[in-house]
């Protein structure tokens, strides 16, 4: 096959350079070539290639030279096909011809005086087409602006103050609503030049009390009352037999070329689209989507670097703002709530999608899960929309596209809610709600603030087919569409607006709701840290994935060799080590912890231990394995060295291979409490050595009262500082506070680490079960109380306390 210009061949398959694709093989490559993607850029570069190929670059205009004036000049060299200007400034101009031969007469005429005016003609400048990447850096500035954010609410004192201030970082500014408002007012004045009587409404996240910096500016183009308009001055210049209306209106405009009673919703957005393009300043790349749910006209402003959309027939989206507008009036916590909701979702990949399309949830149905949560709360924080409707005056009554839209106008109507939880609760709570909540049988109802079984929509499925059947005009009224995540627009009821999620979208949200209720619940969620480690909405901002690989090394505790604070008795042995000590140091360490953990903490190690070591002492583990590795690796002594002084090694597992000749002259019986060296029979890549741990208790928390009670004076015995103490602390924890639903189980794995200069234990802490979301806490306060408490059992055994 002979291959497309665009196609290179590489090292590993194809590249298309059009579309800049990598392609592994033949069958891929030729799917790529019939795909959408590279037939339409191939299109639009053919069609740019001939629209250079047609045109003139005119420059040193003036602004008061018009489209018109440009055309009638040209004229003289050839069919004119159309004009670009530089609407900004009106400089510039590409004069586009129908015939080539154009090009060179104009291009050969030695001056251009076009009304008085002498202005420069120049062939077009002939670019390579180029596909522009488009920005996949979003991850990376959400974790850029995470980075910024994190010290700045670390510092905070509460979760409290953190929502709150998400919402003060992240809210529009006054002067960002200002520029907008004058945004819509140009577009305003524009629009009624071309659509007498029409109106520009603002809607979704630019007014509904929940926009943020970069939010698109979702606008409705009402033409009503134009249709109205033009059915009047149609059947009065029929009468008159004139262009001009009865108000004095002169209809000639656009208007006169479309009628808007039956042209088709992409005619007039073509229209739109085009009166942004020539008349509205600053504003470009626009282009209409048609195959939307709503079709929509998208564009950019240079100047606010504003994304907007302007849909038509969109009445029910401008009522549905003025709920969101009602519901964040009627009480301050929801503002911050959807905000941290928000930021949380967009973190976690759950919403936000790129350019509105995809499986990921809108920000509206987010919004509204939140809305829901909060009229299910016990006592409820948000009364149902059918209630709200009751609270309404007649005046308020509104019925769109024979939805009933009827609510109050003001917060004030509704009467306060008696639920009175703090900010953190409530975001614990939203999360439980729905790591719970049963989407495949409900259908969430914010009209009756309750979730409807799912069969009521089935049934009613059925008999909307058999009326489609009859009256397909009817269509449009027809039930919800059912997927995994069922959620009623208030007032829209045949709408489900989160319709667009897919299976994976639904189970990711649902998951991610149970990670962060099990976060919500440790301490680390709750208390400010007093080391200014991340706390509160910090980890629950980190990005989807980063949680769950997490570094080993933020989960390390490390023990360093500090030759002071280490017992008399033990000092000396170590001295007689010579090179050696760093073993005999860390063996006793291992020796300590495992105490602590075992005795101390009443952790029960579990059978895999057994298993792995052969017993239940991982110190017997260690010397297990030297021995062993002394007899079958005759090549160990050798190693030794360089495997024991790598920083990464592992102590238990290479570090000791070979070290037995020169530990065992030195190594004291009471290293292994059983005193005995079973071996291990030879195993291929034996796991390294670890304790399997499991505790029952949360015996981490509230130690120092219970010390308290213990002994009168507190202060003479700092936590960590005698082993009887602390083993009573556990008991009396254990005794009088209930086990764990389902035990904490936890491996602990030991490393030596650095040279002679930094040797230091290190011990490497992984949770194997924890389904109640209590490791993290553990795992802190084992980081201050293993090293004190380890120090201590070593002076015990030394005899020194
Ligand atoms: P968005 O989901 O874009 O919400 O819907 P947003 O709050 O404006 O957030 P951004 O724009 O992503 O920052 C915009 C508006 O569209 C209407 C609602 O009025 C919503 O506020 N909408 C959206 C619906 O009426 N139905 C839908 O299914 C989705």
């Amino acid at each position: 096959m002979e291959l497309d210009s665009d196609i290179k061949t590489t090292p590993r398959g194809f590249h298309c350079t059009l579309c800049n694709v990598k392609l592994p093989n033949m069958p891929s490559l030729d799917q790529h070539i019939k795909g959408k993607k590279h037939k339409t850029l191939s299109t639009v570069r053919a069609t740019r290639k001939a629209q250079e190929e047609h045109s003139v670059f005119v420059s040193g205009i003036k602004p008061d030279i018009s489209q018109t004036d440009i055309a009638e000049y040209f004229q003289q060299f050839g069919p004119v096909t159309d004009i670009i200007m530089d609407k900004d400034k009106g400089v510039y101009a590409i004069v586009q011809f129908s015939e080539t031969e154009s090009i060179q007469a104009a291009l050969s005429c030695v001056e251009h005086l076009m009304k008085g005016l002498k202005v420069r003609v120049k062939p077009r400048e002939k670019k390579e087409f180029k596909l522009i990447a488009k920005k996949k850096n979003d991850h990376h500035n959400l974790q850029q602006v995470l980075n910024r954010l994190k010290p700045e609410l670390c510092q905070l004192v509460s979760v409290d103050a953190q929502m709150q201030y998400v919402v003060e970082r992240f809210q529009l500014g006054e002067n960002e609503k200002k520029a907008r408002g004058l945004l819509v007012q140009l577009l305003q004045e524009v629009f009624i030049e071309f659509f007498p009587d029409s109106q520009i409404l603002p809607f979704g996240s630019s007014v509904n009390t929940f926009g943020i910096h970069s939010c698109d500016l979702d606008l409705f183009l009402d033409l009503e009352n134009t249709k109205v308009f033009q059915a009047q001055t149609k059947s009065t210049t029929e009468q008159a037999g004139e262009g001009m209306s009865d108000d004095g209106r002169s209809e000639d405009s656009i208007l006169s070329d479309i009628d808007l009673s039956t042209a088709s919703p992409a005619e007039v957005l073509d229209l739109v689209a085009a009166i942004l393009r020539r008349c509205v300043p600053s504003v470009h790349k626009v282009h209409v989507v048609s195959s939307a749910r709503l079709p929509v006209v998208k564009f950019h402003h240079k100047e606010l670097n504003l994304q907007g959309d302007i849909t038509l027939n969109n009445r029910l989206a401008v009522r549905n703002t003025r709920f969101l507008q009602l519901c964040s009036g009627m009480d301050d916590r929801l503002r911050p709530l959807v905000y941290t909701i928000r930021y949380w979702a967009k973190q976690k990949e759950l919403a936000g999608n790129p350019s509105g399309a995809g499986s990921l949830l809108n920000n509206y149905a987010l919004t509204l899960l939140i809305i829901f949560f909060l009229q299910n709360c016990e006592p409820p924080l948000l009364p149902t929309v059918d209630q709200l409707k009751d609270m309404a005056c007649e005046e308020e009554h509104c019925m769109i596209e024979d939805w009933n839209c009827t609510f109050p106008s003001q917060p004030i109507a509704v009467p306060p809610s008696k639920n009175t939880q703090d900010l953190s609760t409530l975001l614990t709570g939203f999360f439980s709600f729905y790591a719970k909540f049963d989407f495949a049988s409900s259908v969430i109802s914010l009209r009756e603030g309750r979730a409807l079984p799912i069969t009521n929509f089935l049934s009613k499925d059925k008999e909307e087919e058999a009326m489609q059947e009859e009256q397909p005009e009817k269509a449009s009224r027809q039930g919800p569409k059912l997927g995994p995540l069922n959620l009623l627009d208030p007032f829209e009821l045949s709408h489900n607006v989160a319709g667009n999620l897919n299976e994976r979208t639904q189970r990711s949200f649902q998951r991610e709701c149970q990670e962060a209720e099990k976060y919500c619940r440790s301490l680390q969620y709750q208390r400010k840290s007093t080391k200014g480690k991340s706390w509160g909405l910090v980890r629950l901002f980190m990005p989807h994935g980063d949680l769950q690989h997490t570094k080993p090394e933020q989960l390390n505790i490390s023990i360093p060799f500090k030759s002071a604070s280490l017992p008399e008795g033990l000092c000396n042995q170590l001295h007689l080590m010579g090179d050696d000590f760093r073993l005999l140091w860390f063996k006793k360490v291992c020796w300590a912890v495992e105490g602590v953990l075992k005795s101390v903490l009443r952790c029960q190690l579990a059978p895999s231990t057994v298993a792995i070591f052969g017993k239940t002492s991982a110190v017997d583990a260690a010397e297990e394995m030297e021995t062993t590795s002394a007899s079958h690796n005759t090549s160990a002594n050798d190693s030794c060295d360089s495997v024991e002084c790598s920083d990464e090694a592992s102590p238990l597992g290479p570090a000791v291979i070979g070290a037995k000749r020169r530990l065992s002259s030195g190594s004291d019986a009471s290293v292994s409490p059983q005193g005995k060296k079973a071996r291990l029979a030879r195993r291929s890549n034996p796991e390294p050595p670890h304790w399997i741990c499991v505790q029952k208790h949360i015996v981490w928390a509230g130690r120092r009262k219970v010390r308290r009670e213990l002994i009168k004076d507190a202060d003479s015995s700092p936590e960590g500082s005698c082993v009887e103490l602390e083993s009573q602390v556990t008991a009396h924890i254990t005794e009088k506070e209930q086990e764990l639903k389902e035990p904490l189980e936890f491996k602990v794995q030991p490393q030596m680490m650095g040279g002679t200069e930094s040797t230091r234990a290190v011990f490497k802490l992984e949770p194997i079960s924890d389904t109640m979301g209590v490791f993290h806490d553990f795992f802190h306060f084992l980081e201050a109380f293993l090293p004190k408490m380890a120090e201590t059992l070593l002076k015990k055994e030394a005899g020194s306390v």
